[in-house]
């Protein structure tokens, strides 16, 4: 079979015929989505629009990765989903286990089941690693259930056990992505939002965060992971969208995306655009996306 023909382009046509159609495609399984967006359009001062109608489904141990160049609004996708933006969606839903989240104060967001690991890890930098860790609990009730969590994640990244009583600002940059993931999982969400995880790391350490991030997918959390390193995005999705200007251009399961011509060239480094002819070629298939 040609894996190709299973990545659908997402093309305003089809998105005005049936808007709902991208999200359907997403299914995994006859399962409830865990989140469930709606044509979302958001953006930010109530006038610049940058989500421009963004649909999506995150389903029980499914991880979906979100892939877009520079500013096509991955973060600010993250950001509308967890209640970050004043007022925003302006159109649009965000659902979580069928519970309308849609302009929810973060607060309930969080509480509802969604974490979120930010792009530049939110670290408290005064704060001890243990006492980061606590924090990402600090809604439970289950004492000694957070204690046996606490002891998983030491057991998962033995780095933050031998570091427990160092302040946090203090760790380096790998230690600090799996503090903000292992803080983010200390609230036993069921959706996990991480927005590029691999961000200045190297890439042994990409690969055991990634292994981990699997791990706990496995286990039947959601996840949605931001990514421009695409590579290694899709190795360990189930499903993948490719976001350009605020709309999904682009989707399908993760295996066809890798094969998909488009995907290669600009997201998995597969390209030599060296001269101008061939950079022109890259501009006129990059317009036959939209
Ligand atoms: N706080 C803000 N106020 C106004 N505009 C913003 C704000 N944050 C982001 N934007 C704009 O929204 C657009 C999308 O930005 P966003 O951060 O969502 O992109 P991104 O896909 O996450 O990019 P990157 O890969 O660089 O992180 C950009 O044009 C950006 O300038
Ligand atoms: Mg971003």
């Amino acid at each position: 079979m040609n894996a190709e023909a299973e990545a659908t382009v997402v093309g305003d046509v089809a998105a005005a015929r049936d808007p709902y159609a991208a999200a359907e495609r997403g299914a995994a399984s006859a399962a409830e989505p865990l989140l469930e967006l709606r044509t979302v359009e958001s953006g930010y001062h109530r006038q610049l629009r940058v989500l421009k109608g963004v649909s999506l489904n995150v389903y029980p141990g499914q991880c979906v990765a979100v892939l877009g160049s520079n500013g096509a609004g991955k973060s600010t996708m993250l950001k509308t989903i967890m209640g970050l933006i004043d007022d925003e969606p302006r159109k649009g839903s965000v659902r979580l286990a069928g519970k309308e989240l849609t302009r929810a104060p973060t607060e309930a967001i969080s509480k509802a089941g969604i974490a979120y690991v930010v792009e530049d890890r939110g670290m408290f930098p005064d704060l001890t690693v243990a006492e980061s860790l606590r924090l990402g609990a600090y809604h439970r009730r289950d004492k000694s259930e957070v204690q046996a969590d606490l002891e998983r994640v030491y057991q998962t990244f033995p780095r933050l056990a031998e570091r427990q009583r160092q302040a946090s600002g203090t760790l380096s940059g790998g230690e600090q992505q799996m503090l903000a993931i292992s803080r983010a999982l200390m609230s036993r969400p069921k959706v996990l939002m991480l927005d590029e995880p691999s961000l200045g790391l190297a890439p042994l350490l990409v690969e055991e965060i990634f292994a981990v991030i699997r791990d706990i997918n496995k286990g039947g959390m959601g996840i949605l992971l931001v990514e421009q390193n695409a590579n290694q995005a899709l190795a360990i999705a189930d499903y993948g969208c490719v976001l350009e200007g605020g709309r999904f251009v682009l989707e399908g399961d993760a295996a066809a995306l890798r094969e998909n011509e488009n995907v290669k060239e600009f997201y998995l480094g597969v390209s030599t655009a060296a001269s101008g002819e061939q950079r022109l070629h890259v501009r006129r298939r990059r317009r036959r996306w939209n």
